[in-house]
């Protein structure tokens, strides 16, 4: 029996929602097999898997399930398009693809680049479609958010550390030597790290759209190369208010240890994380904006 996500803004004799899947690394390969198990259950059908390298999806998607030309996905009939590749991706087709439905985020670092922030937006008041932003590897995405809605948010900082071999850097940090038992590689505004560490600055560019009032050069991040973190990313996040009438502020500090597999960019719990966002943006109403899930 198919049982309709509630809420989910769609007709309840409209049939199951229709999700897209962009990549087909780890993220993408677990929401596949989830969304081919699960989905009928959930009111879930995949309509199509797109992978730079197609021949990965050899034997693990069905063929008629494989998509091979990116731009025309529009033929699927998608409801909800899920990016979880590169933030390239976003930044090359998330504006065309809101023509067409609600776009998953999975690399908001792309959003760093003010202007593809601005042509999502754009797109997505044009076609009134969403652009949810997973929440991946942020701990405490609400509380962020609702203390900055409330104006109660002074700093917030995001350290990222993780073995070297879980870093995909570019530019002058790619040329960084790790030969210290912990390095910082980055120390500053998150809109600085993001072109160059563009798969391992994620958490902190959620928690810049968490806290608009800070946003992408206001929150700082810290990336951190630990040799000592074979098997696990570690995430910090420090935030403070301004100071009260006492001269004392309030302050909250988070530590989220994920286990992961020596040179993966995503840790175990935050593919279930993924998950959740998507069951999650699927009951949501449909939107303009960004809204993180
Ligand atoms: N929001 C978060 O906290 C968070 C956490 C983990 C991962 N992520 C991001 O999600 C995305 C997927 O993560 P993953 O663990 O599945 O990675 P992965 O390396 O296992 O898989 C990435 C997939 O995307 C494809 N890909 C890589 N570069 C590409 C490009 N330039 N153009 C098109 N396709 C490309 C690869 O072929 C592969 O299929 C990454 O961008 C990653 O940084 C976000």
């Amino acid at each position: 029996m198919v049982r309709r996500a509630p809420g989910s803004g769609m007709a309840p004799d409209s049939g199951p929602r229709r999700v897209g899947v962009l990549g087909f690394g780890r993220l993408g390969q677990s929401l596949v097999s989830h969304l081919l198990s699960q989905g009928q259950d959930l009111g879930l059908e995949l309509v199509f898997v797109w992978n730079r390298n197609p021949e990965h999806m050899a034997g693990q998607v069905p063929q008629s399930l494989q998509l091979k030309n990116l731009a025309a996905l529009g033929e699927r009939h998608p409801d909800l398009v899920v990016e979880v590749a590169h933030p390239k991706i976003v930044q090359e087709f998330g504006p065309g693809i809101l023509e067409h439905a609600n776009l998953l985020v999975g690399s908001p670092s792309a959003l760093a680049d003010a202007n593809t922030e601005k042509r999502l937006l754009e797109a997505s008041r044009r076609w009134d479609h969403s652009v949810f932003v997973a929440r991946g590897a942020l701990w405490g995405t609400e509380d962020i958010a609702r203390l900055d809605a409330a104006g109660g948010l002074q700093s917030l900082r995001v350290t990222m550390a993780t073995h070297p071999d879980g870093f995909r850097l570019e530019g002058p940090l790619a040329a960084a030597r790790c030969s210290e038992p912990r390095t910082v590689l980055y120390e500053g505004p998150v809109r600085g790290l993001c072109p160059f560490a563009p798969r391992n600055s994620n958490t902190m560019a959620a928690a810049a759209l968490a806290a608009p009032s800070l946003g992408f050069d206001g929150v700082v991040g810290v990336l951190v190369a630990d040799l000592s973190l074979t098997d696990r990313h570690v995430v910090d996040v420090e935030l403070r208010g301004p100071p009260g009438p006492s001269g004392r502020s309030f302050a909250v500090s988070t530590r989220r240890e994920n286990p992961a597999q020596p040179g993966a960019v995503t840790g175990s719990a935050t593919v279930t994380a993924f998950w959740r966002s998507l069951l999650g943006c699927c009951q949501l109403p449909a939107r303009p904006g960004i809204h993180l899930c």
